[in-house]
Order: structure tokens, then C-alpha cells, then sequence
């Protein structure tokens, strides 16, 4: 099971439609999210959270691209495309890349994790759920079989991680460098992120109660329950799509000249 918080407006990429509805290389970034997702082989169902207005055009748009064929020929784990690290998400068979992998879609909320929470609302019977930016909508499988192997070697809550590549100092208000934090204890965090669905259940009820600590990833939200949180690999090719430049690195992802 995959929830796709796809509702935001995209106000940095400022491109004049909801950021999930861009094109990148002739097809919305949510298009390129879900055929991603159903090329993985591990997601047996989608549940996507856009934008009120939008809602039977994401249908739309996620129908036609979960009818994308299975096999992933950027997956360096899996290069025979067996998936022999996926385990399905939430106990059927994983699904082998076709229209067979339902799609929902719900209204997303004010924020993300509004949305994320209307999206996890009606999810069925399901073990473990996987929660996806329509931002990263380019992931390779690699990531998706990394996070799920995780949570099928008992991991409660996963995320993808990468090391931090600029120096990183904290300032005050007024902007003065204050001092360094160790870059080797930081991590850039991406998504899908996975959890046991009870896991992210609690923690998405504990926000609802209390909701004045922030939290910006669903895996903070679990690390309130003080529950592990495993990091796995992330991919630099599951970047977030955010500011315009983004979108052309996203580009040149499509066209493999970044390879
Ligand atoms: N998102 C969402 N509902 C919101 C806000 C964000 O579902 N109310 C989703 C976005 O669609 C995106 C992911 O959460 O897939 C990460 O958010 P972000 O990259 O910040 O996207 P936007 O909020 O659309 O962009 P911006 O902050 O620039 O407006
Ligand atoms: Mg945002």
C-alpha cells in the first residue's frame, strides 16, 4: 500500500498548476510517481491525496500511468527486474506492473501532513504502507526494495537517507553564524518512507491530539512515539522536485543524460 501526497500547490516551482501536475518530459510529475511506483513490482494499491479541485484529473492521470509495464532497467540491486528484495506491502503478491494495482484518490488537506492523514483514512486492510511525495516522483526501485526489505526484516519504520554534502551552521535570527554541526551525524531524508501501518496510524493520531510539535516527514511524526527509525539508502535521482532548477536535473534524469 502507497499513499502519494500529491496536494500541495508548488509555490517555489511556481509553475501556474499544482506542482503534481507539471510536466516533466511531456508527463505530470504524478504520472512519472506512479508508473515509478508500479514499476517497483512491491505496491499493490495507491492511495493519492490532490488537490480538491483536482481530484478526477489525478484519477485520471494515475489509472493511465499504473497501466506502465513492469521491470526496471535503472534498479542496480534488481538488474534481471525479479525483484528478489521485495516482499508485497501489504501481504497479496507483489503485483507485476499493470492496471490490476487500484488507485484512490482523496482530498488533500492544508499542509502535508493533512494530506497524508486523509489519504492513510481510507486505507483498507493493510500491514505496512509506504508514504511517497509525488515531489520524488522520480525514485528508482532500488529505493522502494531497500525500504520494504527493511520493514520485512522487522523494522517498524524506515526512511531513505544520504549523507550531507554541504557544511552545515547554525545561525540566529539575525543571521549570524553561530556554529558547525557534525555532518557525519546528519542525514538528507527522502521518501517513500515505510511503516508499519499501525505505527504511522498511532503517530499521525498523536499529531491530531498534539498537534504543536512539528514534525515535516512522517517519520518524525514516529519518532515522537520514540519508536526506530531505520535508515536505509536513498538515491540522488529520488530528489524533490521544489525550485525550477529541480525540474531541469529532473529532465535530464528522463533523457539519461545524467545517468
Ligand atoms: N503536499 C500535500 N498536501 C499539502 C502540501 C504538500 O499533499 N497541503 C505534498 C506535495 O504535493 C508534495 C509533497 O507533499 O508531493 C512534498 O511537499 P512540497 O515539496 O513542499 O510540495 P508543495 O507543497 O506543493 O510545494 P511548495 O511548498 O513549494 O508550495
Ligand atoms: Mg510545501
Amino acid at each position: 500500500m502507497l499513499l502519494i501526497p500529491a496536494a500541495g500547490s508548488g509555490t517555489r516551482l511556481a509553475a501556474g498548476v499544482p506542482k503534481a501536475f507539471v510536466p516533466l518530459a511531456g508527463r505530470s510529475l504524478l504520472a512519472h510517481a506512479v508508473e515509478g511506483a508500479v514499476r517497483s513490482g512491491v505496491i499493490d494499491a495507491i492511495v493519492i491525496a490532490a488537490p480538491s479541485s483536482l481530484v478526477e484529473d489525478a484519477r485520471r492521470i494515475a489509472e493511465t500511468a499504473a497501466e506502465a509495464p513492469a521491470g526496471s532497467a535503472d534498479d542496480a540491486d534488481d538488474p534481471d527486474g525479479s525483484g528478489a528484495h521485495s516482499v508485497p506491502v501489504s501481504g497479496s503478491a507483489p503485483v507485476s506492473g499493470s492496471a490490476s494495482v487500484p488507485i484512490s484518490v482523496v482530498v488533500g488537506g492544508a499542509d502535508r501532513v493533512v494530506s497524508v492523514a486523509a489519504a492513510l483514512a481510507v486505507v483498507p486492510e493493510a500491514d505496512l504502507v509506504l508514504v511517497h511525495d509525488a515531489a520524488r516522483c522520480l525514485t528508482p526501485a532500488s529505493v522502494y526494495h531497500r525500504v520494504v526489505a527493511a520493514l520485512a526484516e522487522g523494522a517498524a519504520a524506515v526512511v531513505p537517507v544520504l549523507p550531507m554534502t554541504d557544511t552545515v551552521k547554525t545561525a540566529t535570527d539575525a543571521g549570524t553564524v553561530v556554529g558547525d554541526l557534525d555532518r557525519t551525524a546528519l542525514r538528507r531524508v527522502q521518501t517513500p518512507q515505510g511503516f508499519v501501518r499501525d505505527v504511522l496510524v498511532a503517530a499521525h493520531d498523536l499529531q491530531r491530539t498534539d498537534p504543536d510539535a512539528s514534525a515535516t516527514d512522517d517519520a518524525g511524526l514516529v519518532e515522537r512515539l520514540d519508536i526506530a527509525v531505520v535508515g536505509v539508502p536513498g538515491d540522488e535521482a529520488a530528489l524533490k522536485i521544489t525550485h525550477p532548477i529541480d525540474l531541469r536535473i529532473a529532465e535530464l534524469y528522463v533523457t539519461g543524460d545524467l545517468d
